[in-house]
């Protein structure tokens, strides 16, 4: 199939739909090839925006991620608009609570915006904690976006916009010389003039590039019925591996582990396990709460663990993918400054810093 569409887009996932929607509002015909979205790890996600809580190191990384947190309101303001759906942005804030015998360093980024809270205070900000929490870090310009309705937003958005979304899978990236020729999909040859791989986890099935999947196991419960309010948690909760992301409407939302186990799948009995302990000792309240759901999901990581943005070694393929664990909060600034690239030859500063050539060496592309 030939298509009259500039750029075809590998991958249907929150960093594809990003910026398929980006190009074509700029006026870009773009086509998406998409496998099964249940598989995208933007479904599997919490949807937190924590670039502090994280303890990402002063960095370009830091950079990258405080940029696209500071686009997020009116990005979301965009889609909403599109769509007229919500998208579910909460800037909640975040606690970062320590418990007794944990060691509570001073966040590397002193120049950002966060404050200590011995024991009391940090009851007064969120009550129900558990005994055994002695204070916390407090990040006011953290957040959240409930990552699914988000999701439902940019595929809503898609439609609206009337971008082309196949629902096949990508097989091969036929390449002849310096470019892309076209992708052999499940339903025939797809070509372009433009490509971006955004393939997440399953990039290494198209390309000789160091992404491989990091499985995490999460679960939610919901607030019973009868509780005096909708949801008590009025912030995230980000302990030691274990979070804890509180949803407007009542659910909770509990993450996650980090297992390097391939693509298998399921939860385990020994990943809900510490799940559940982890979040009870937070916030013990919780172990009343009926469970709605467990899940699971794969984060795309790099050798790393920086996504990998911008140029590779054809010259009519852009990379797009590798975000491991903050997918959700740099969709927007991927977005923005790959549409920049592709459409404008402007290469912002920032994207220095995660081009594919850091792997020389390891790579074959
Ligand atoms: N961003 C949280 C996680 O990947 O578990």
């Amino acid at each position: 199939m030939n298509l009259s569409q500039d750029i075809l887009i590998i991958g249907g996932g929150i960093i594809g739909l990003s910026l398929a929607v980006e190009l074509k509002l700029r006026g870009v015909s773009v086509t998406v090839i998409s496998q099964n979205f249940q598989q995208a790890a933007a479904r599997a996600a919490a949807g937190m925006l924590a670039p502090q809580a994280e303890q990402i190191p002063p960095s370009p990384m830091l950079d990258l991620c405080l940029k696209s947190r500071a686009l997020y309101p009116a990005w979301i303001d965009k889609l909403e608009a599109i769509t007229g759906l919500p998208a579910g942005y909460w800037p909640s804030g975040i606690i970062a609570p320590v418990c007794e015998g944990e060691v509570y360093e001073q966040p590397e980024s002193f120049t950002l915006n966060y404050q200590w809270l011995d024991g009391d205070a940090i009851r007064q900000h969120q009550p129900g904690l558990g005994e055994k929490v002695i204070g916390g870090w407090w990040y006011p310009e953290d957040g959240q976006v409930d990552n699914r309705a988000l999701f439902q937003a940019l595929q809503t958005a898609a439609k609206e916009l009337q971008i082309d979304v196949i629902q096949d899978s990508a097989i091969e990236l036929i390449r002849q010389g310096n470019r892309v020729f076209g992708v052999e999909t499940t339903a025939g040859k797809i070509k372009a003039n433009r490509y971006v791989l955004a393939t997440g986890a399953w990039s290494k099935q198209l390309l000789d590039i160091p992404v491989c999947p990091t499985k995490g196991q999460m679960l939610s419960v919901k607030v019973p019925e009868d509780s005096a309010v909708i949801q008590p948690l009025q912030t995230v909760l980000f302990g030691r591996g274990i979070y804890i992301v509180p949803r407007q409407d009542g659910r909770i939302i509990i993450g996650a582990t980090s297992e390097n186990v391939g693509f298998t799948g399921g939860n385990t009995p020994a990943g809900m396990q510490t799940l559940l302990a982890g979040a009870i000792k937070l916030y013990p309240e919780l172990q009343n709460y009926p469970v709605l759901e467990f899940w699971w999901g794969f984060r795309p990581a790099t050798l790393d663990e920086l996504p990998i943005l911008g140029a590779s070694a054809w010259e009519n393929l852009t990379l797009a993918t590798g975000h491991y664990r903050n997918g959700i909060l740099l969709a927007p600034v991927t977005a923005k400054l790959l549409a920049d690239l592709m459409l404008e030859q402007k290469s912002d500063p920032l994207l220095a810093d995660f081009h594919y050539s850091r792997f020389a060496g390891v790579l074959a592309i």
